[in-house]
């Protein structure tokens, strides 16, 4: 082995003796025979280096530092066109966008096993509202308050703050909210006489009429596969009936209540009056968006990008669509779930400056103008809600705004995750018939307590 070796080295160094000694003498005849090329072409080579020195390595001196994020494949390619921008105004930071699967769990999984695997490659952590307590208590994210002067966080919406605190310390910032709201066919509604329902009856018998007399095939479509976003949905119709999932300042678990098992047999009732299809416990926000878009069902509960998206030009129901809050029993008061997107920078990264610095971008008001206008997705500063550029193109903003005021946040519990799991689980028992509303959420609150230690 060693033998072979000391050959090897031997072999290597008559080569490179011989091969310098002969490429010298090449390359002096070379340029003896033709100056003006060589000179030529060794002046063209130093300007390109120069330039490259100039424009590529900003300060001369400073290494570019690439910052990574991961979020969905959607929104990856919705931020990419300020990622120029960003880094022209931010020299020497290479923003590094992973796109990961549309799915909130999904991309939640792909954090939660990367840190857990020590030594994340993700400097950012790009949270949705629910994330920042898990994340937070296990030590994942950097505490972010020092950075912050109080007077900009009041120009924030109070609920996406709150979701980013954990221990009156502050880990996200927000760079959108989101708010479940209630869309309907302004067309199909006229047409039959109906005012925009208030109540979930209303909404109930609107549907079932039109499905009967129009020619959308289905009366209301809601997410109801097994994730997140079935939580989600779920909560705004616990609040409207004036039911609670986990009240945090008590840690009492609600989901036993009276109001909480009339929700779930709403949401039952929907089906076996078939104005949604038995299919929607496979139907996340997107496949309920295709549906609606392609005129297939007179009410939808979604969020709201879905307005831009259903207002395209080639969109069968571009111009026929509106939205209102979701309704609500006639005691109680509606309330839309409080989502959200916002950034949390990791605390294994070693660029904590330059993952500030794109929060400080991408949490901006300009920043947001732009991708709220791009994308119809909803700002997390108040000030956006009246201004002038994006009431212009969404009227409704001003609404949002207070339907945000009075949001349901799911509860912000360092196990949500675990809590959101248990409650998807007994929903699916229940909307697929395998359990009774009144069993199903028995079992889905004596679990939760479980969970919470009770
Ligand atoms: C939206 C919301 C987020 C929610 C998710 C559920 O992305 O912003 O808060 O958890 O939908 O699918």
């Amino acid at each position: 082995m060693k033998n072979s070796f000391t050959r090897l080295k031997t072999l290597s160094k008559y080569l490179s003796k011989y091969l310098s000694k002969y490429l010298s003498k090449y390359l002096s005849k070379y340029f003896c025979k033709y100056k003006f090329y060589s000179i030529l072409g060794l002046g063209t080579a130093l300007v390109m280096l120069s330039f490259k020195f100039l424009f590529a390595l900003p300060a001369y001196g400073q290494e570019t530092v690439t910052i990574n994020i991961l979020m969905n494949a959607l929104e990856a390619s919705q931020w990419q066109p300020f990622v120029p921008q960003f880094e022209a105004e931010n020299p020497g930071i290479d923003l590094n966008i992973i796109e990961g699967p549309n799915a909130t769990n999904l991309i939640e999984d792909l954090y939660t096993s990367a840190f857990l695997l020590g030594d994340s490659p993700y400097d950012l952590v790009y949270m949705d509202t629910v994330w920042a307590p898990k994340f937070a208590a296990a030590g994942w994210l950097q505490p972010l308050d020092d950075r912050i002067p109080k007077a900009e966080l009041n120009q924030f919406l109070p609920g996406d703050i709150e979701a980013g605190r954990y221990q009156d310390q502050l880990y996200r910032i927000p760079v959108r909210s989101d708010v479940g709201m209630l869309y309907y066919r302004t067309d199909l509604l006229a047409e039959g006489g109906y005012n925009p329902p208030e109540t979930f009856e209303e909404l109930q018998t609107i549907a079932a009429n039109l499905q009967e007399n129009s020619p959308a095939d289905w009366g209301y479509l809601w997410q109801g596969k097994q994730y997140e976003g079935l939580s989600a949905m779920f909560v705004e119709v616990l609040k409207g009936y004036g039911g609670f999932w986990i009240d945090p300042a008590t840690n009492t678990v609600g989901l036993d209540r009276a109001n909480a098992i009339d929700a779930v047999k709403f949401l039952t009732a929907t089906i076996d009056t078939g104005i949604t299809p038995k299919g929607v416990t496979t139907y996340t926000e997107n496949e309920t968006l295709r549906f609606f878009i392609n005129g297939e069902s007179v009410f939808l509960r979604n969020w709201p990008y879905v307005w831009r998206e259903a207002n395209k030009d080639d969109s069968p129901i571009a111009g026929k669509i509106a939205l209102k809050p979701m309704v609500h029993a006639p005691k109680y008061n509606s309330g839309g779930c409080q989502g959200g997107w916002g950034l949390g920078i990791s605390s294994t990264t070693a660029y904590t400056e330059e993952a500030w610095k794109v929060i400080q971008y991408f949490s901006s008001e300009e920043f947001q103008r732009q991708f709220v206008l791009s994308t119809s997705y909803v700002p997390s500063r108040r000030s956006l809600f009246t201004d002038p550029q994006i009431v212009a193109e969404y009227g409704h903003y001003p609404e949002l705004l207070s339907v945000l005021d009075n949001a349901v946040l799911r509860p912000p519990v360092a196990q949500y995750a675990q809590a959101s799991d248990i409650l998807q689980r007994y929903l699916t028992a229940a909307l697929s018939g395998r359990l009774t509303p009144e069993d199903a959420m028995q079992s889905a609150a004596a679990e939760t307590r479980r969970l919470l230690g009770q």
